[in-house]
């Protein structure tokens, strides 16, 4: 089956209540580790790519990697640039077999965060790609794009900001940010703020960045195997859970993967000291992705068997 766009993933997800995962990728074993997951659970699946990661794997070794996927499965599968700084890179991603991009202006004044979604949006549109934006800003680090602290999304800007835009779903902040520290004290979410977003603008897929529920197994085998992840907290599961019955469509995970490859790789070096082929150590680690992430699929997003 060729890649699809989100379009009817999402209305299917809106109307039942649940979200699809948008996953992380930027190699081989990633890419497989999710597909299998993907497939024991009948599931549709987002693979997305960060700038950083577009320019550790190269974009042609991503979208061939992606086509070789596609050879072995029947899912309906979603290509995404993830956090597109830019309309350059957009472009190319388009241009380069995307069905669908990010364009990430939540660092702008509102004024040029719609100017640049909106020229994103007119070039994805004639080319039948997908384009989610952001306002409001997500705490933490990615490659290309940052912020510093999180400004929640405010829900009448959101409303004007699609109306003027055109943009196809929206990445909002109500509490969640990047990496594996993500919360100080108890972990909360600002579900009156979604809500009210929900309700001003019904039927429209909401997106949910830095949801990674950094599991504690992970984190305390990365510390017991020499690691130094001290404190990394995530978003409750049951909070995600929530989040997917009140319009957020599709929720993003990129951290519990890096735990969970890391987290194998570092106790299979502690117990086979002696190893050093590659495929020792990343046959493991691709398991304990398809794993992770058939649990993420089964008992987090609840979309599992949902594919048409
Ligand atoms: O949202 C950010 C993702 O976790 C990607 O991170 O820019 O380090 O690839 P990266
Ligand atoms: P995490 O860091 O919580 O996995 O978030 C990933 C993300 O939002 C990618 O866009
Ligand atoms: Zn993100």
């Amino acid at each position: 089956m060729p890649l699809t766009d989100p379009k009817s993933m999402f209305d299917r997800a809106y109307k039942e209540g649940y979200a699809v995962g948008a996953f992380n990728v930027n190699n081989m074993e990633i890419i497989q580790g999710i597909m299998q997951a993907g497939a024991e659970e009948k599931a549709p699946l987002i693979l997305q790519v960060s700038a950083g990661a577009r320019k550790y794997a190269g974009q042609n070794y991503i979208v061939k990697l992606m086509e070789a996927a596609l050879l072995e499965t029947d899912l309906p599968v979603v290509l995404h640039l993830d956090h597109g700084p830019d309309f350059e890179l957009c472009k190319s991603c388009i241009d380069g077999g995307f069905t669908s991009v990010m364009i990430d202006g939540s660092h702008l004044p509102f004024e040029e965060n719609i100017a640049v979604t909106k020229k994103v949006v007119e070039y994805a549109h004639q080319r039948g790609v997908w384009v989610e934006a952001e306002l409001g800003r997500i705490e933490g680090v990615e490659d290309d794009v940052k912020a510093e602290k999180t400004i929640y999304t405010d829900p009448d800007q959101a409303k004007e900001f699609v109306e003027r835009t055109g943009c196809d779903s929206l990445a909002i902040a109500i509490g969640t940010s990047h990496g594996a520290y993500k919360f100080k004290g108890d972990a909360k979410l600002d579900f009156p703020r979604l809500e009210k977003i929900t309700s001003i603008m019904p039927g429209y897929p909401l997106v949910l960045h830095g949801s990674s529920s950094v599991p504690q197994e992970f984190v305390e085998m990365c510390n017991k195997y020499g690691g130094q992840v001290g404190g990394a907290k995530g978003v409750p599961e049951d909070l995600l859970r929530r989040a997917g019955t009140l319009g957020v469509c599709k929720i993003n995970i990129d951290t519990d993967i890096r735990l969970a490859m890391t987290a194998c790789i570092r106790r299979h070096f502690a117990e086979n000291p002696a190893d050093f082929d590659p495929r020792a150590y990343l046959k493991p680690a691709r398991e304990a992705v398809k794993n992770m992430v058939r649990h993420k699929i089964r008992n987090v997003l609840g979309c599992s068997g949902k594919i048409d």
